[in-house]
């Protein structure tokens, strides 16, 4: 066997990847090798270089790190007029066009274990709606309320990007205009073992997953994304993720508070529900805004409080962002000093073994590289992270039972139709935990948020029952 590739793999010390290709079809050989061509070696042999080595995960300088400032919301004292003005100014973006919604749905949902793209899972308390079907509707019903249909760009791996767009077909996009729905592929990474040597999944393919959803930025640049939003007019960006049917997809306020800074990277922030709670933290060192994983802050320091008894480093990050046109672009060009860092996580990789015989570890056998999306906040000029209601903007569905699961969200869905319709005048009979004794739904294309619904209700004459079963669409 002699191809240029081959030989280019044998210098960099990765020619067992070839170990069978004798022994592969012709076309198997052919989609070896295609896969091949997809390794930045160069990249592999740095990241192994410098997080595979001991000390490589010693955790974050800790030298300098403060808590982000952010906007708080105008119920925990921030500043009333402020808002009102970013949300105009968010409406006003929205009717001129500026904006579209981004969805990286490119994750591989272990954690779920559901078969089939993510975003195909039912999550709502009476339909039975998909994730998909309720981000479309609400980017529908928002595009209708500002006059200005919306671009969505959704990202897809590639495992799930076939079955994506054929759900989206087969369900007419849900009324959203086909020319309006953009699907790209995220990158991939090859896994290695803890010798850096890149791993075979079968003696005919690599071990290759999603490069992370930090990959979404130069994934939205090599698909042509970010030309098409040139050419349409849109320079904003709203980044949520395929796992929270709760988020407000369109904010008006949030795309305000973007616009008007004149941010390159808005985020939004809950406070932490408690000090160990597994999320990441905004914080600021040496001028930048950064994320600090959980994992990566001492707990010592997560349990900080201030003079108030209050968390010191209250600011989660909930994945929910606002990203300007041309910084994407900056940041995935990758010049130098501004690329996104790879992270190293360590996992269970089906693999085979010398033999060709598949293995299914029951322990961390490799480390898979991957990019996070909130590591481009440090490179962002003008970064706004505001404070969000997790009540009205992330209940996601990460696991298949217990915290952050179907029935947690479906929960918290319930719970957002019994506030809007209270607010409305609705008699409504709740739990103490504000969830109504019926199972009820709202369809976005009703209500999206407070405001669309209130505006809908009020043209309900006469209201209707609240019972079981009760679908306001
Ligand atoms: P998670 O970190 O929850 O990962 O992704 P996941 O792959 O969906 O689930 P587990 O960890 O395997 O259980 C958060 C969001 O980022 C997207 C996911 O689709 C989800 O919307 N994502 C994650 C990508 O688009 N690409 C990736 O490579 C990773």
């Amino acid at each position: 066997m002699s191809h240029p590739l081959i030989e280019k793999f044998s210098r960099a010390g990765q020619a067992h990847i070839f170990a069978f290709f004798d022994r592969l079809s012709p076309e198997a050989q052919r989609a070896l090798l295609a896969e091949a061509a997809e390794i930045d070696l160069a990249e592999v042999e740095r990241l192994t270089r410098t997080l595979l080595t001991k000390g490589a995960t010693a955790g974050i300088d800790l030298e300098g790190l403060a808590p982000a400032p952010y906007e708080r919301r105008p119920e925990h004292g921030g500043d009333v007029a402020a808002w009102t003005r970013a949300k105009a100014v968010g409406e006003a973006a929205l009717r001129m066009g500026r904006v579209a919604a981004f969805t990286v749905a490119g994750g591989q949902g272990t954690r779920l274990g559901y078969d089939g793209p993510k975003g195909t899972f039912p999550v709502t308390p009476v339909r039975q709606k998909t994730l998909f079907q309720v981000f479309a509707e609400k980017i529908l019903a928002a595009g209708r309320r500002y006059g200005k249909p919306l671009h969505w760009f959704i990202m897809t791996s590639h495992a799930n990007h076939a079955a994506t767009e054929a759900f989206f077909a087969e369900n007419k996009c849900f009324g959203l205009d086909r020319g309006r729905v953009h699907f790209f592929r995220q990158g991939r990474m090859p896994a290695v073992n803890f010798d850096g040597k890149i791993m075979l999944e079968t003696p005919g393919s690599l071990a290759l997953s999603p490069d992370g959803h930090g990959g979404s930025l130069r994934a939205l640049d090599r698909s042509g994304a970010l030309d098409l939003m040139k050419r349409e007019g849109v320079d904003t960006l709203s980044y949520f993720q395929v796992d929270n049917p709760l988020v407000r997809c369109i904010d008006p306020a949030f795309i305000g508070w973007h616009v008007s800074r004149q941010s390159e990277m808005s985020s939004k922030m809950v406070p932490k529900a408690y000090a160990e709670e597994k999320v990441g933290h905004f914080c600021t060192q040496r001028g930048q805004t950064i994320v600090v994983e959980y994992s990566d802050l001492p707990m010592e320091v997560q349990r900080e409080t201030d003079a108030s008894g209050q968390l010191r480093y209250l600011a989660g990050s909930i994945a929910i962002h606002v990203l300007d046109r041309e910084f994407v672009r900056h940041i995935a060009a990758g010049s130098e000093g501004v690329a996104l860092p790879f992270h190293r996580a360590d996992k269970k990789i089906p693999t085979i073994d010398a033999s060709g015989a598949v293995v299914k570890p029951d322990k961390a056998n490799g480390v898979k590289f991957e990019m996070f999306v909130f590591d481009a906040l440090p490179f962002a000029k003008n970064p706004v992270v505001i404070e969000t209601l997790r009540a009205d903007d992330f209940s996601p569905v990460k696991n298949a039972e217990g915290v952050d699961s179907p029935q947690t969200c479906r929960d918290d869905q319930l719970r957002q139709f019994a506030r809007w319709l209270h607010a409305n005048g609705a008699a409504i009979e709740t739990d103490r935990s504000g969830k109504p004794a019926h199972a009820i739904e709202v369809s976005p294309l009703f209500g999206y948020d407070a405001d669309s619904f209130a505006d809908a209700w009020k043209k309900l004459s006469p209201p209707p029952a609240i019972r079981d079963g009760l679908y306001l669409a």
